[in-house]
């Protein structure tokens, strides 16, 4: 093997390679070419690191310095000053919201300090197209361990003694998943990765397979071997060319190597692997559907029992995990049962990765262990709230989930603490609001999806969103009348308890949660006409601040409507009955006096 005296590792994840990734690996390789340093430094195409917003990102090790938001220009400099003669660019380190310091290292940056990383293990370190790197990292141990050392149901003892649920959103625990499936009798069975990440904002999954991929051939083998399955399918959205195809160079190099197909390890243990491409429905994901969709059929759900661990794919019985879930399996063979247990919460083992989106500074994708607080999640974590503006609620768990507000912040994320308060892990976006978002608005946004993702198979799903969605419609629109707010919870309950799939029974959730917590919102657009948060453009009337004001007059003048009463030393005052909500008076206003109400 070469020895490099360095490493320069490129983000070469989807948000990396968007914003530029793939010219900035172009300019180091010229610039190391040049400079005859090529036989010195290694260039590594990694996958996404988390911090997406920050791309393209280059990692230089050993010393781990973490360079971000990379011009080509950059390069050069980088290679004279770093690589040549030893001394950091700082125009290129990371700043933190509210400060002049530059961090150089990787491992001190707030968003990395409180991370753990299990799934994400080898995420953002490891060339993802190089089955070696994976093996150097301790990859494929794990596999050797549980079919030379451990029978099926050893297997299956192990995992259930690790306390794992399920990443894909339900949570169920996957020991007792896989114990299912190997007590149903057969002479096929499959082991199924659901990668179809349908929830908007949600890109956990591809991130592991873009940087990973063959920690998820490894969890999909190992639990192969404790169900008895012989074959298997991932199931990936087409949209997402990059997963599919560092999936596709993994299963040839698992194969080559013996990892996959006859005869693993030469343990007689046999275990076939396909790649089934999805077309992008959200409803695809449910495991019913996904296997109809395998299938060639249309992706509908079916009712459950039977469930797939009994009669799945084609008949046969079946298991389906996320692909979060199975990134878990090796780490949790690897280090032993006791050591996954130990961390979490006493009801949610080990770690889950979140999508941080919204009104947050650090937007990214962060693993931290379970039961840390929605508090330190999105301050120290996520680096406060964007602008200095002040939190007003988070959503949780994407179009399946729920809105937690202010007081719940302190509250501990895991399944059973986030489902009684209303909300729900689903597959763990997280999506922060300010005071500047309308509670229901943002329930509409929601509902919409759903509503538009319907598969339309059963009517309380089908037709009761779509009357959900008009109602909300109407409020936001000024138009709400007395009566919707309990028509909103009658149709969510009966939509809930009724409809065949998990999409329908979750499909409210986003407005009971908005209708418990900020109930006084809805009420105010109905019965006030009023949006408090100023954001529902029908709504919005502009008030002016009668402290701030200084009578001007400036604003009365550049009103095209003349909704604005007030003379010199008079006070100043909108007529909410003739405003446009145009808001030029807001922009011409110098005491910023005029505020949206
Ligand atoms: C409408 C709908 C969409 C879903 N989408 C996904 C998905 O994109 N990825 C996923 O892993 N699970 C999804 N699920 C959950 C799966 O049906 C299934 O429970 C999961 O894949 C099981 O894996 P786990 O036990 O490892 O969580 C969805 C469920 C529903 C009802
Ligand atoms: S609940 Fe909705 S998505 Fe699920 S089967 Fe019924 S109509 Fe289709
Ligand atoms: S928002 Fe437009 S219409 Fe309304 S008071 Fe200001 S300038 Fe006039
Ligand atoms: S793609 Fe580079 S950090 Fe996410």
């Amino acid at each position: 093997m070469e020895l490099y005296r360095g490493h320069i590792l490129i983000c070469s994840g989807t948000g990396c390679i968007s914003s530029g990734a793939n010219s900035i690996k172009a300019a180091f390789e010229k610039q190391l070419a040049e400079k005859d340093l090529s036989g010195e430094f290694k260039l590594i195409e990694t996958g996404c690191h988390g911090f997406c917003e920050m791309g393209p990102i280059a990692i230089v090790y050993p010393e781990g310095t973490f360079y971000c938001r990379l011009e080509n220009e950059d390069v050069e400099t980088i290679v004279e000053e770093h690589l040549i003669k030893g001394r950091l660019v700082k125009e290129k380190l990371y700043n933190p919201p509210h400060s002049e310091d530059k961090i150089p290292s990787y491992k001190e940056i707030d968003f990395y300090k409180k991370q753990h990383r299990i799934a994400l293990r080898n995420c953002g370190y490891v060339n993802p197209e190089d089955i070696d790197e994976y093996i150097v990292k301790g990859g494929y141990e794990a596999l050797g361990k549980v079919l030379s050392e451990m029978s099926p149901s050893q297997a299956i003892e192990e995992m259930k003694k690790s306390g794992l649920r399920g990443r894909g959103g339900g949570g169920f625990p996957t020991g007792l998943k896989w114990e299912f499936a190997s007590k149903t009798e057969s002479d096929k069975k499959y082991m199924i990765c659901n990668a179809d990440e349908g929830d908007p904002g949600a890109f956990m999954d591809r991130s592991i397979l873009e940087g990973d991929p063959h920690s998820i051939i490894e969890g999909m083998v190992i639990g192969g071997y404790a169900t008895g399955a012989d074959e298997g399918y991932v199931y990936i959205r087409a949209e997402y060319p990059l997963a599919i195809n560092r999936l596709k160079t993994a299963l040839a190099q698992a194969k080559e190597y013996g990892m996959l197909g006859e005869n693993i390890l030469g343990t007689g243990f046999n275990f076939e692997l396909h790649i089934k491409e999805g077309a992008g429905a959200f409803v695809c994901g449910e495991e019913t559907a996904l296997m109809h969709s395998i299938e060639g059929k249309r992706g509908m759900p079916r009712p459950r029992p039977p469930f797939p661990a009994v009669k799945g794919l084609w008949g046969k019985p079946s298991n389906i995990n996320n692909v979060e879930t199975f990134a878990n399996v090796p780490v949790i063979f690897e280090k032993g049962a006791d050591w996954f247990a130990s961390l979490g919460t006493e009801k949610s083992k080990g770690t889950k990765v979140f999508a941080l989106t919204g009104k947050i500074n650090n937007t990214g994708l962060a693993e931290v262990p379970m039961g840390i607080s929605v508090r330190e999640i999105i301050y120290d974590i996520g680096g406060g709230i964007t602008n200095d503006k002040k939190f007003k609620a988070v959503q949780i768990g994407g179009p399946s989930g729920g809105c937690l507000p202010e007081d719940l912040i302190d509250l501990p994320v895991d399944y059973d603490s986030l489902i009684e308060a209303g909300a729900m892990m689903g597959s763990g976006g997280l999506v922060v609001m300010d005071e500047e978002t309308c509670m229901v608005d943002l329930a509409r946004f929601f509902l919409n999806f759903t509503q538009d993702e319907s598969c339309g198979k059963c009517t309380p799903c089908r037709e009761g969103t779509k009357r959900m969605l008009e109602i909300l419609e109407r409020i936001v629109d000024g138009k709400g009348q007395d009566g919707d707010i309990e028509l909103l919870e009658e149709l969510g309950e009966t939509i809930k308890t009724t409809s065949l799939c998990g999409l329908g029974q979750t499909a409210p959730n986003p407005v009971l949660s908005t209708l418990k917590y900020f109930r006084d919102e809805y009420e105010a657009h109905i019965h006030d006409g009023r949006c408090p948060a100023g954001a529902c453009s029908a709504l919005a009337k502009y008030v002016i601040d009668q402290e701030k004001c200084k009578k001007c007059t400036l604003c009365t003048k550049v009103c095209p409507v003349s909704a604005i009463e007030g003379k010199p030393k008079e006070v100043h005052k909108i007529d909410p009955n003739v405003c446009t909500a145009c808001g030029v008076c807001v922009d011409t206003c110098k005491f910023d006096a005029i505020k949206k109400g």
